[in-house]
């Protein structure tokens, strides 16, 4: 049976969420911020980091995309299956990622919303695999650095499970 090993527990996400978020109110301080999480892997980490947002004008909406490859690896060929409900022409925009791995989403992502026209974009990440670099992204606000590993929980999947856990982990097929 598989196993699961823990990366980051539950405590030092929140902390480090905590001071993202305590971060990005500092640069953001008295303007109106328009975050866009990136559904579905980015909703938890999202959920978190805009109750730490103080003195800005916060409001949100999601993307959601779909990116076709083989369970734990991207193609870089994305989907738009769900688009903003508004336009963020002349806005400041943050886009929320879970993580960035390859950088091919991101690349696609940006790209796509730099057409949009907003009057600045900066990217928040939760996690970031260097490693696995095809693409650099200039990641403005990053959460963890990780290793070359497929990582689970706090809204991230493997085959559309353990997003739930509170927890980012490994998981072992093994046990
Ligand atoms: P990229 O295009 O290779 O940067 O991949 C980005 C997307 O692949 C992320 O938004 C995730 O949805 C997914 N992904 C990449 N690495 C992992 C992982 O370790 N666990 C879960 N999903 C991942």
């Amino acid at each position: 049976m598989a196993t699961i090993d823990t990366l980051i527990d539950a405590a030092k996400i929140q902390e480090r969420v905590a001071e993202m978020g305590r971060e990005i109110s500092k640069d953001y301080a008295g303007k109106e911020v328009v975050f866009i999480p990136v559904l579905k892997g980015s909703f938890i980490f999202a959920a978190d980091l805009i109750r730490h947002i103080e003195g800005v004008t916060t409001s949100i909406d999601f993307l959601g995309l779909r990116s076709y490859g083989d369970g734990t690896e991207t193609s870089g060929v994305v989907q738009i299956t769900s688009d903003l409900t508004k336009s963020i022409e002349g806005k400041h925009v943050i886009i929320v990622e879970d993580i960035v791995d390859t950088g091919l989403t991101m690349e696609y992502l940006l790209d796509n919303m730099k057409t949009r026209q907003p009057a600045t974009m900066k990217v928040a990440s939760l996690l970031h695999k260097p490693a696995r670099t095809r693409i650099k992204i200039d990641i403005d606000y990053l959460g963890f650095t990780i290793d070359d590993v497929f990582v689970i929980g706090y809204g991230l999947d493997y085959a559309q499970n353990y997003r739930n856990l509170p927890y980012l982990g490994v998981l072992n097929p093994d046990g």
